[in-house]
Order: structure tokens, then C-alpha cells, then sequence
């Protein structure tokens, strides 16, 4: 199932609220929630006060991006504030392993992202336990950034480390993606494509649009 996952880190704030009825409206499921603390990315996003207000607002599935360091201090927090998916770095946890472990004890989705010099063998090993993996395509910690070339190979390799396996799982893909290269993106295996100024700058509803027959013209190809 491909899925589209709008990134509010590209919204505008002052009419957070609207922006996100508009996604929803367009027919979106997940809704990506970008979370930075400073420390383990430059900047600082938003955290929990801002995720509990839109929470009441939206039935979207709330695809919790967390790029803080030990984020399994924080993973209760972002399920009390509303997360359905928490995604954490791998470079971020002294303990993997517990830290997944932790997330699913919650009774959420788990996923674990790797930037784009962190090689995919580092998950090889907790990739029978998660739901997701999130290949970062950008460095994280801003959006607006040009897609990495390289990481198409990257999705190729892990989604051949996964059927080498059996393993089915959700890839994520984020960062620099737009219409006119989220072909390629699925071409190489992922299913669920972030998008952050390519969906909210111009027509929320258009920009979606786009990408949908993106979605149809590749189901059309592989089918
Ligand atoms: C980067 C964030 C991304 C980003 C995507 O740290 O994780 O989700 O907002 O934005 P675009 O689509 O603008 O690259
Ligand atoms: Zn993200």
C-alpha cells in the first residue's frame, strides 16, 4: 500500500489547523510530525503541546518522526500527546533494541530511520521486530532540501536485505521528494513517501493530486 505522509514541518502555523483539514480533505492518511530537539539536529521544531492540540482536530494516523537524542525518554510523552507510529534514529539510541522494545510496550507502531551515511546494515538486526524503516534522503533538520541521489540505491539494497529475509515491512523515504521524482522513489521499493514543501506551498489539494497519479502511473507500471 503506498502512502502519502505530508510533513507539517513545511506548514504554516498560523493556520495549522486548516492546513491539515485540507490534507485530510484530500483523501491523505498519515500525516508526518517532524520533531526536533536541538541536539541531536540543529534546530528545535515543536514537541508534545503542539501534537495534542492538532490531535483533537484530525483522525489522520500520526506519523511521529522523533529526531531527538534518546528518544526513549520521550516516547510516552509523544503517545500521551497522540503519536500512532514513533520512528527513532538509530544513531540516536545507546540501546536499540530497548528503545523499540519500549515503543511497542506502548502498543504503537515502531519504526527506525537511518541518515544518509548510516549504513543499512546497522538495523540488520532489529528488522524483524519493526513495522517501518525511514530512509532519510536529506540530512535531517530542515526541510527543503535537494533529494540524495545515492539513497535510491540504498531502498534497493534494503528491500533486497528484506525479501532475502521474508521480512515485510513499511520503507519510508524522506526528504527532497516531489512529483516529479517520487517515480523513482517507488520504483526502488518504498511505499510511504514523505513530502513537506513540495505539498504546502501552492494548492494543498493540487499538490496531493499530483502526487496520486504519480501513485496510479506506478501501479499501472508494476502491475
Ligand atoms: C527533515 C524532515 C523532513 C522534511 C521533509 O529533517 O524529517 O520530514 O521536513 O521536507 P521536504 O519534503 O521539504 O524535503
Ligand atoms: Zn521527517
Amino acid at each position: 500500500m503506498i502512502k502519502l505522509a505530508p510533513s507539517i514541518l513545511a506548514a504554516d502555523f498560523n493556520i495549522l489547523g486548516e492546513q491539515i483539514k485540507k490534507i485530510e480533505g484530500a483523501g491523505v492518511e498519515y500525516l508526518h510530525v517532524d520533531v526536533m530537539d536541538g541536539n541531536y539536529v540543529p534546530s528545535i521544531s515543536f514537541g508534545t503541546p503542539v501534537i495534542k492540540s492538532i490531535r483533537n482536530n484530525t483522525k489522520l494516523i500520526f506519523d511521529v518522526h522523533l529526531m531527538v537524542d534518546e528518544p526513549i525518554r520521550l516516547v510516552n510523552d509523544y503517545k500521551e500527546a497522540g503519536a500512532d507510529i514513533i520512528t527513532v534514529h538509530a544513531e540516536a539510541c545507546s540501546d536499540l533494541v530497548a528503545t523499540i522494545d519500549k515503543i511497542k510496550t506502548l502498543g504503537l507502531k515502531v519504526g527506525v530511520s537511518l541518515n544518509p551515511e548510516t549504513p543499512i546494515s546497522r538495523i540488520e538486526n532489529v528488522l524483524q521486530d519493526i513495522d517501518m524503516v525511514l530512509i532519510m534522503s536529506v540530512d535531517p533538520g530542515a526541510g527543503g532540501q535537494p533529494f540524495i541521489p545515492s539513497t535510491l540505491e540504498k531502498i534497493k539494497d534494503l528491500k533486497s536485505m528484506l525479501d532475502n529475509k521474508g521480512i515485510s515491512l513499511d520503507i519510508e523515504v524522506d526528504g527532497g521528494i516531489r512529483p516529479d521524482n517520487v517515480m523513482d522513489v517507488l520504483m526502488a521499493g518504498a511505499n510511504v513517501i514523505v513530502t513537506g514543501t513540495a505539498v504546502f506551498r501552492g494548492d494543498i489539494l493540487e499538490n496531493v493530486n499530483r502526487y496520486n497519479k504519480e501513485f496510479e502511473r506506478y501501479k499501472e507500471i508494476v502491475k
